[in-house]
């Protein structure tokens, strides 16, 4: 078992690089095996998503070879089954992509129903109503989701949702369905632009990806062909809220500074300095910023994958401030973690209000989900003391060496290996 020890109050200097996005690379994996050429995918993440889903479609036949951590060659020639077993996706929750991806390849796919999360419910209707609307037939059974195709038809889709996971399944479904597919109310998150990128250079036909209205002229078939992923917007905005709580003057390296607008705005309005350079951010922080109010919405607007991370540092920070939550409707389950660490926060439904400037001391703590640890990781580094967070494998699944990244600016924090028989840790809380 693997916890984080860190001790806090250590200012934060220096750079840091951000690898490729993981929403992005849990997506162009599956679309990769949507033909049976050769794909070169460069700036793929090393984190365990990634690992989980490249055993994925091994299993399925698709052969992967990774010359280095960050290349992956996914050769899916030899891909003989349309249909994915539990326990390769169990811990993957953008299982959900082999759908659409399987759909344009064979016309027929059977994939796990992804898990619930830790912070609520993950229905996929809105990615059914679109294989439907393009011609496939859909039914729920066993735990497994099971779509089937004579023939996939353009059709025109309106998303009852802003989506990030269905805007991307009904692309990867509609690529080669015959005629003109149109996604209304799409999402615009960069890893959908990234996704459609990445298909268009396989052949694909699709345009306005990262705007409200997707159109995609299916094609023939697709072809491999060579890719390298974006940043990581919210690994990115990770380490800008670290460099805010602590203290310190670091500089984000290798980002895309457009994708972190609504951060940096927040950031300045706290009272931080942030400065733009073409490909990084340099954020400069006593460590002692004044709270503001900030709403999640689906980008451009402030992301939800930063919101635990900006509630740690809200507060850490100084007055009242509230952080409403319109993405997920249960994702503050983290906050009874960091009350343990001193942090003063009442939450009332969407809401949390936050009372900053008390003082916070370091404790035994337990990631929930990904993004909750990233915020006990943020507070953490604003306490007084040791803090110990348990359940990293969350972490893992999405930040490749935080500790080392961390460690590099100056941050006291340690990855520590003990026996899973340990009491202490034996309980995880979720
Ligand atoms: N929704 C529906 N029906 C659907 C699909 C979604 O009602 O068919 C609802 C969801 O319940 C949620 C909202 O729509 O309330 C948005 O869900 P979305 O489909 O956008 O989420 P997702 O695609 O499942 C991705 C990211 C999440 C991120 C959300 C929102 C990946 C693999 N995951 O999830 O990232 O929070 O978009 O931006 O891309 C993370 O990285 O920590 C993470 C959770």
């Amino acid at each position: 078992m693997e916890l984080f020890e860190i001790i806090g109050k250590t200012k934060l200097n220096g750079e840091v690089y951000i690898n490729g996005a993981k929403n992005a690379a849990v997506a162009i994996i599956p679309a990769a095996i949507a033909t049976g050429g050769i794909c070169k995918i460069e700036n793929v993440p090393d984190i365990e998503d990634v690992e989980n889903l490249k055993t994925a479609i091994t299993k399925l036949g698709a052969v992967c070879e990774r010359p280095d951590p960050h290349t992956l060659i996914i050769d899916s020639s030899k891909i003989s089954s349309h249909i994915v077993d539990y326990n390769s996706v169990k811990k993957i929750r953008a299982s959900y992509y082999m759908l659409g991806a399987l759909l344009t390849r064979y016309k027929k796919a059977e994939v796990p129903l992804p898990g619930g999360c830790n912070f609520g419910e993950r229905p996929i209707d809105q990615h059914i109503k679109g294989f439907e609307a393009l011609g496939a037939t859909v039914k729920i059974e066993h735990g497994m989701v099971k779509a089937y195709a004579d023939n996939l038809r353009g059709a025109s889709i309106y998303l009852d949702k802003v989506s990030v996971g269905s805007t991307i399944n009904i692309m990867l479904a509609a690529v080669c369905a015959k005629g003109v597919t149109t996604i209304e109310n799409a999402a615009k998150e960069p890893h959908i632009v990234d996704t459609a990128n990445f298909l268009n250079m396989m052949g694909a036909n699709i345009k306005g990806a990262g705007t409200e209205i997707i159109k995609i002229l299916g094609v023939e078939k697709l072809h491999g062909c060579e890719y390298t992923i974006i940043p990581d917007q919210i690994e990115a905005g990770t380490y800008m809220i670290a460099a805010a709580v602590a203290g310190g003057d670091v500089t984000v390296q290798n980002i895309i500074p457009k994708h972190m607008d609504t951060l940096s705005i927040k950031l300045r309005e706290m009272g931080g300095i942030v400065e733009e350079g073409d490909d990084f951010l340099r954020v400069i922080s006593d460590g002692n910023l004044k709270n503001v109010e900030v709403k999640t919405m689906s980008y451009p607007g402030f992301p939800t994958d930063l919101q635990p991370q900006m509630t740690a540092l809200m507060a850490a920070s100084s007055g009242m401030g509230n952080i409403t939550e319109t993405v997920w409707e249960n994702r503050f389950q983290y906050v009874t973690e960091l009350k343990r660490l001193g942090c003063k926060i009442t939450v009332d439904g969407r809401v949390a209000r936050i009372e900053g400037g008390a003082k916070l001391t370091g404790a035994e703590v337990h990631a929930t989900d990904l993004r909750a640890g990233a915020s006990l990781i943020i507070a953490a580094l604003a306490c007084e003391g040791k803090t110990t967070i348990g359940n990293v494998r969350y972490i893992n699944r999405g930040y490749e060496a935080i500790e080392e990244k961390l460690g590099a600016l100056g941050a006291d924090i340690k990855r520590v290996f003990i026996d899973d028989s340990d009491e202490r840790y034996s309980e995880e809380m979720n």
